[in-house]
């Protein structure tokens, strides 16, 4: 095949590409070992001098050209899959009869599951944890001692016997950090209590997942890097993120992640409050305190933690406005995500 025929059925197969996996398979029938282009540069062989040379230089021009082409069809592909999950995501409604005759995946789940196979692709194990836990590892192990002012925001409900239902998965860092020692990488998602009046933001009970990473040298930047990437791959789009201080006794520094807005691109609507960002994920550098707690020598390490609320991720997902359609069980609500 001469090179201008390449480009051209490049060009048309690449525009009957519906997905971004046959545009995966398109590069490597050109690109690939046995590529198209790749065997065009074959008969530089039989060429001489001035000729060679050009020919030399035409082929990697397609070859720039080629990859620009693909590069750019993937963006396009991923764009419209956002545009269609928007789209589908706005139509949830409340009051469609139920078709269901098989059960379905909630939309926690869902979303709990892409996250835990993207942090698993990145070398973090996933870890389950109790629901019911003792003060010890709910607070003290955390740096927030009896009558700390931490503790007005996560009253909960106490058992009995004095333990109680955790108000966040940070509760089972202790655990975990005296399971594997240093160096760790783990989530460990779980579902949360608080003692909380309930509004279409707030419930009693909601879902979070934490995750931990410690190991020699681990800094902020690393920290940065992980939530982008898995924030990225949860949306498939480029997420900006944003890092304002925030207060949390078991971190210091402490943070308040934000995404850039991905209903109006960062430039103000309702949904964001006009600000451009959305708060989603407080994190920040795991307290020496809380590392020798938990047996960790820190000398030598440092770690990271972030507090995931995948109740909010689910609802920004898919559009859910009020989070009490979440626990409701209602299955007219609940079955409509599965195949968004
Ligand atoms: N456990 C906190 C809460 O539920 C959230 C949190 C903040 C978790 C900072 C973290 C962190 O791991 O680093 O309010």
């Amino acid at each position: 095949m001469q090179d201008t025929d390449v480009k051209q059925q490049l060009e048309a197969e690449l525009e009957k590409a519906a997905d971004v996996n046959e545009v995966e398979n398109i590069r490597v029938a050109y690109l690939g070992k046995k590529g198209y282009i790749t065997e065009l540069l074959k008969n530089l062989k039989d060429l001489k001098g001035e000729q060679k040379k050009e020919f030399g230089q035409k082929i990697n021009i397609l070859k720039a050209e080629a990859d620009a082409k693909i590069t750019e069809r993937i963006e396009l592909l991923k764009k419209q899959r956002i545009e269609r999950m928007i789209e589908k995501s706005e139509q949830y409604d409340v009051t469609l009869p139920c078709t269901l005759e098989q059960g379905s995946y909630h939309p926690i789940t869902l979303v709990q599951r892409e996250v835990e196979e993207i942090f698993e692709s990145m070398g973090f194990t996933v870890e389950d944890y109790s629901e019911i836990v003792d003060d010890y590892h709910c607070f003290e192990a955390l740096n927030i001692p009896k009558h700390h002012p931490a503790r007005d925001m996560q009253d909960t409900y106490y058992l009995d016997n004095g333990q109680l239902l955790k108000t966040h998965t940070s509760a089972a860092q202790n655990a975990i950090m005296r399971k594997y020692g240093a160096p760790l990488r783990a989530i460990f998602p779980g579902r949360c209590f608080r003692n909380e009046s309930t509004d279409a933001c707030h419930e009693n009970t909601f879902f979070q997942m934490e995750g931990m990473m410690i190991d020699e040298n681990i800094s902020i930047s690393n920290l940065i890097y992980f939530m982008k990437v898995m924030l990225s791959d949860v949306f498939k789009q480029d997420i900006k993120v944003r890092l304002r201080p925030g207060f949390f006794p078991f971190v210091e520094p402490g943070f308040e992640l934000d995404i850039n807005c991905l209903i109006c691109g960062g430039k103000g609507c309702p949904s964001c409050k006009n600000s451009g960002w959305l708060e989603l994920c407080p994190c920040g550098m795991i307290h020496p305190n809380v590392l020798k707690a938990g047996g960790i020598d820190t000398d030598k390490y440092t770690g990271f933690a972030f507090g995931l609320g995948l109740t909010r991720l689910a609802m920004m997902k898919y559009g859910i406005k009020d989070i009490r359609d979440l626990n409701s069980g209602n299955l007219k609500v609940l079955s409509q995500f599965e195949n968004i």
